[in-house]
């Protein structure tokens, strides 16, 4: 698969190195791609690094891990008809304030991205964890919730979830990304597959 990474941070840089290990074609990017050389080294001979553009036109499947404020302002037209992975937590703290006039985070950025698949997925889960994976480190099992409305697209995440060596829990639809948001019941937990299979089936009643 062709995975391009907006956002090659502590999420972006641990996971596009899990997926290159797996033999994915992995594009970083950057608004600086300069940067990125240490990174592209470390990820092996299936990464390469450009600008959010050219990881766009490369990638079959895109992840997005930037402030939820930069999340906003992705292009629309330059992601129209992709699969997006968003990864990004909304926190005014940091990202200032953002019209979010949908209930949840993840279907204010539908409204923002109307031709874009949607995969709300890795939001709720530590860079640490991400990067001792890369790293060959742990592979305790680990759950990681995941929502959207596409069922093809969810199956690919399943499978990148898995390939990140986590455990894909299926939340339904987009809508459900409430219950994983930042502050929401099931955000930031380490929980193995019985346990998050226990807890979702909680805040479901
Ligand atoms: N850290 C965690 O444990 C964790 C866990 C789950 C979810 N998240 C969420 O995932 C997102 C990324 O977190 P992170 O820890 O990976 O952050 P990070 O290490 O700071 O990486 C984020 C990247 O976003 C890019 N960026 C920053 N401001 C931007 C802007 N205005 N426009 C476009 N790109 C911008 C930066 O790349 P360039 O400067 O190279 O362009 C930066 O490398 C956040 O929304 C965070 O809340 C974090």
């Amino acid at each position: 698969m062709r995975i391009g990474i907006i956002g090659s941070g502590n999420i972006g840089g641990a996971l596009g190195r899990l997926w290159a290990q797996a033999g994915h074609e992995v594009f970083f990017s950057s608004r600086n791609p300069e940067t990125l050389s240490e990174l592209v080294e470390k990820a092996g001979s299936n990464a390469q690094a450009g600008t959010a553009e050219d990881a766009i036109a490369f990638a079959d499947i895109i992840l997005e891990a930037i402030p939820f404020a930069a999340t906003m302002s992705l292009s629309a037209d330059a992601l129209a008809g992709k699969t997006l992975i968003t990864a990004s937590n909304y926190y005014p703290k940091r990202d200032g304030d953002v019209e979010v006039s949908a209930p949840s985070q993840s279907e204010a950025l539908a409204q923002k991205l109307p031709k874009t698949t949607l995969v709300k997925a890795f939001n709720m889960m530590f860079a640490d964890e991400m990067e001792a994976r890369a790293n060959g480190q742990t592979e305790d099992e680990l759950a990681i919730f995941y929502a959207g409305d596409n069922p093809e697209a969810k199956t690919t995440v399943a499978q990148l979830i898995k390939e990140a060596k986590f455990v894909p829990i299926d939340v339904g639809s987009l809508a459900n990304g409430h219950y994983f948001q930042n502050g929401a019941p099931l955000y930031a937990e380490r929980w193995s597959k019985k346990e998050a299979q226990e807890a979702l089936a909680q805040v479901k009643e």
